[in-house]
């Protein structure tokens, strides 16, 4: 309790940082930018006319972004203040979405229905202290047939000291979870590394990947496929350099570790 407490805290003051962040732009998705990574796109395809439950969907920027391309979406967050503003932008932007505020734990409680997508990305396994929990309620909210996808940071990559700027990563985070968190203290964040928040303490649990795989088999689900990029979704050490598509590279070295993964799995019939 004192984990999530200080958790959401963290992130609802995160929030209005992050809506006047140049990370976000949110000007520029006022005038119709997606915020979705070519990476979901291409590998959820066509999403029109499709129920799906957004997790941990911070202020509906992606959920949206899916609303615009014609998914039924419902995004879920639980800082009150993600939701406040997801909600007065979908209404401002007469995009179509609904939010819930709620811990995902709480999600079966709250939401009664099945969705044909589950869809949660880059930036959420962390905050999350339990994982066999996390694939129970995603198999929970799966109609027969439906499919779960996640685009996330590598944990692999998580490894490394975001703060040392040398063409070398140094080792400071464990890969393998202890179950117990670690505690940070910033009172920065990855969208604004400038700002001064007040509740500065957060905790955040690393999961190798065959904890995340092993999660979503034991609550039921088939794999369809577990994808790895060597480059970043945003500049997760100060020396990587963006392209185009505006995926973060380890300079000179085009394979060397990765740095993002994507996996789709499905409920049997
Ligand atoms: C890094 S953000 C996700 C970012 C998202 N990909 C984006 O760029 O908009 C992580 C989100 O998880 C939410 N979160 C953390 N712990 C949670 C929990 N226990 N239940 C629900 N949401 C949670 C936070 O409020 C935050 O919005």
């Amino acid at each position: 309790m004192r984990y999530l407490q200080a958790n959401r805290d963290h992130w609802d003051e995160l929030v209005p940082a992050h809506a006047r962040s140049a990370f976000y732009d949110v000007e520029s998705f006022r005038a119709g930018r997606t915020t979705l990574m070519p990476l979901e796109r291409k590998e959820l395809g066509d999403v029109g006319g499709k129920s799906m439950l957004h997790l941990q969907c911070h202020f509906g920027l992606d959920t949206i972004s899916w609303a615009r391309l014609g998914a039924r979406v419902t995004g879920a967050d639980f800082s009150p203040q993600a939701i406040r503003l997801a909600r007065s932008l979908s209404a401002e932007l007469d995009v179509s979405a609904r939010f819930v505020c709620a811990d995902l734990y709480e999600l079966p409680g709250v939401l009664d229905e099945l969705f044909d997508i589950v869809f949660t990305s880059y930036g959420v396994l962390s905050w999350l202290p339990d994982l066999a929990r996390w694939g129970q309620v995603i198999a929970h909210f799966l109609r027969p047939d439906g499919i779960f996808y996640i685009a996330e940071i590598h944990p692999f990559a998580c490894i490394f000291s975001d703060q040392v700027d040398t063409p070398n990563l140094q080792i400071h985070y464990p890969y393998f979870s202890s179950g117990e968190p670690l505690r940070f203290d910033e009172s920065g964040s990855y969208a604004t590394p400038d700002t001064q928040l007040e509740h500065t303490t957060m905790y955040e649990w690393p999961y190798p990947i065959g904890d995340i795989v092993s999660a979503l088999v034991a609550a039921g689900l088939q794999i369809d496929f577990l994808h790895e990029f060597p480059y970043a979704s945003y500049q997760m050490f100060p020396l990587l350099e963006q392209d185009e598509d505006g995926w973060w590279w380890l300079p000179g070295q085009k394979s060397l570790i990765p740095m993002t993964f994507s996996l789709q799995a499905h409920k049997a019939p």
